[in-house]
């Protein structure tokens, strides 16, 4: 880069606070920022907006601007060098605990995991610009299924509500939720619409994360739109650890005896199916250190959890599926990353649901002020190496921190059935069709939606009651399993022994819908014909007893939308991201308002005492 002009610094700005950041930035070689600056009474406003920016980051980022910089240079000057990160690593399988099984040991890690549920508490990681989704609003908003168009955010908070109710001596379970400049303030509007979804206002914690300078070379100069204006780019998921220590939350939990924080997605509907069994591993195990992960083909594109020994190190920690082939090869399989005798490959995929030991964590935090292994990825321009296509920032991952968990913790991996723990809605329509050709996961709203119904569907089974699928079909290329539609609201069930205690026998067939919700509901022998459906909402105090009802109604349908639906602005773009709509055609719902003992019997009538009258 030339040599700027040197310009008046006394005439850049009054405020001595400025003035010594000013300072601080051409100490670290960033003149640049500031030459060619118009004379006084020029161009103000832009010139304090620019200095503003400057000071916010300055004051995000721990070790402020110039200690940004200064990473940035080591990890450009080893990007360079094109140096390999795990050179001298040897991977070895990180020994997983295997849950995609419903055995006893199931049963007995949910248990454990539901005693523990009040000290434990949940960040939700939601300020990714959601690109390949190409959604106007925040990913949050999105609702998971469209039977009842229940949103993400709503879903989650129903499940930390259900834990409550779960506790001996109920407590709210904080939830933090990581913003950014993109998704804050809808996030904030949605959580305020839906009065913060039965949640207290103040055990929901929102933590903004700041955009980072772009970085225009290897010298570590910051990029500038214009003059007065950096470049801006995310700094990734990481930034949760870096916030979650800045604000204090992290030491405060631990100071107020929380034990766990599961770190998890915007938009996993599945992943408290698989919560309580993993908050007891942990508490089993000891586990300071808990990815959860899903069995993976060799080659798949998904992060392998591995456990790397070598350069003084021995972590259990995510490889990029590109980088776990040729580290095998080149140490300890020539074949590569090879499958099982099932078919799976050594090294679980990561799924990015985390938990962790709050003791152990804050202590990190201390340690490293939250800056979790950053990591830069130019694209250069020339052989050398020293032009970029564009200019470059540093980025985190959450799932990095496993990298400071070593040796002296105990660090885990536990497997779950894929679709049981993980289905996320990333990709548009078109992408996920093109993914699911190509072999991978499509991760869509109607695959999303699919998987929902599927883990419903799941536990009916496992409450043995008989569960007789739909056959898979194509909407918009992607794949879909119309029925049964099983929605088991959190309130009724948040383990497998809960559903086991109150379902049993009965059938549901094809393209049912089933929905309950409240927590003292029982079916026997209920069954449901193809096409119907049954739904039970009951409040708290309501115990409501289904015995021997044979539900047959016009139930709800799915109805694919037509291509000028798809093209329209007044079709929801929560639909058009998934190519269908669900319609009541007759369902059966029963609504209980208020306490008391129902039986509905096998007329369908509502009988005990007091008599209720379904709507
Ligand atoms: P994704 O990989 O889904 O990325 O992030 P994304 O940024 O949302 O979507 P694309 O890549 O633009 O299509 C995984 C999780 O991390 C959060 C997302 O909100 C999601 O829950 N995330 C991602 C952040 O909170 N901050 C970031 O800077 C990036």
């Amino acid at each position: 880069m030339k040599k700027p002009k040197t310009m008046n610094r006394e005439n850049l700005t009054h405020n001595p606070a400025e003035q010594a950041l000013i300072a601080q930035l051409i100490e670290a070689n960033q003149e640049h920022l500031f030459a060619d600056w118009d004379e006084p009474g020029i161009n103000d406003e832009a010139k304090a907006a620019f200095l503003a920016d400057l000071a916010r980051i300055n004051s995000s980022y721990p070790g402020g601007l110039a200690g940004y910089i200064a990473n940035a240079r080591t990890l450009l000057a080893e990007a360079k060098e094109g140096s390999n990160p795990f050179e001298g690593c040897v991977p070895h399988q990180p020994n997983p605990v295997d849950l995609t099984q419903f055995d006893a040991s199931y049963d007995r890690y949910e248990a454990l995991g539901k005693a523990h549920f009040g000290k434990t508490a949940f960040v939700l990681v939601a300020g990714g610009l959601g690109e390949r989704l190409g959604y106007s609003g925040i990913k949050l908003d999105i609702p998971v299924e469209v039977t009842e168009t229940t949103p993400y955010l709503a879903h989650y908070a129903a499940c930390l509500k259900a834990m409550e109710s779960r506790m001996e001596t109920p407590r709210p379970v904080p939830l933090i939720i990581m913003t950014s400049e993109d998704t804050n303030a809808k996030t904030l509007a949605s959580l305020e619409a839906h009065h913060w979804f039965g949640l207290q206002k103040e055990q929901v914690h929102i933590l903004k994360q700041e955009l980072v300078p772009a970085i225009a070379d290897n010298e570590g100069h910051l990029a500038l739109e214009k003059k007065y204006k950096l470049v801006l780019k995310p700094h990734g998921h990481g930034d949760i650890h870096m916030l979650l220590h800045t604000s204090g939350i992290a030491a405060r939990l631990h100071a107020q005896g929380y034990e766990h924080l599961v770190f998890m997605q915007d938009t996993n509907g599945q992943v408290f199916n698989a919560l309580p069994a993993a908050l007891g591993v942990s508490v089993e195990k000891g586990f300071d250190f808990n990815s959860l992960a899903v069995n993976r083909i060799p080659g798949e594109a998904v992060g392998g959890l591995a456990r790397l020994i070598g350069n003084g190190k021995d972590l259990i920690i995510n490889v990029e599926y590109n980088q776990l082939d040729p580290l095998l090869r080149a140490t300890v399989s020539p074949e590569g990353d090879v499958p099982n005798e099932r078919g799976f490959s050594l090294f679980p995929g990561n799924i990015n649901v985390l938990v962790v030991k709050l003791a152990s964590y804050t202590r990190i935090l201390e340690s490293t002020q939250g800056i979790i292994a950053e990591f830069v990825n130019p694209k250069y321009s020339d052989a050398t190496r020293t032009v970029f296509k564009k200019p470059t920032r540093l980025e985190t991952m959450m799932q990095d921190l496993a990298k400071l968990f070593g040796p002296n913790e105990r660090v885990g991996v536990s497997v779950f059935d894929r679709r049981w723990c993980f289905s996320a809605v990333k990709n548009n329509v078109a992408d996920a069709a093109a993914k699911y050709k190509a072999g991978g996961p499509p991760e869509s709203g109607a695959t999303a939606e699919s998987d929902f119904y599927g883990a419903g569907r799941t536990r009916l089974s496992v409450a043995g009651m008989t569960v007789n699928e739909a056959p898979e079909t194509l909407i918009l290329d992607l794949p879909m399993t119309p029925g049964p539609r099983v929605i088991l609201r959190p309130s009724f069930a948040l383990t497998l022994e809960e559903v086991r205690t109150k379902i049993s026998g009965g059938t549901i067939r094809g393209e049912a819908t089933l929905v309950l919700e409240g927590e003292n509901i029982r079916l026997e022998n209920v069954e449901i014909a193809d096409g119907a459906a049954l739904v039970i909402k009951a409040c708290a105090g309501a115990q409501v007893t289904v015995r021997n009802l044979k539900v047959a109604n016009d139930g709800f349908e799915l109805v694919r939308l037509t291509e000028a639906e798809m093209q329209s602005e007044a079709t929801p773009e929560y639909l058009r991201i998934r190519g269908y709509r669900i319609e009541n055609r007759g369902a059966k719902v029963y609504a209980f308002t208020t306490p008391g003992t129902y039986l509905i019997d096998a007329t369908g009538a509502v009988g005990a005492w007091p008599v209720q009258r379904p709507k």
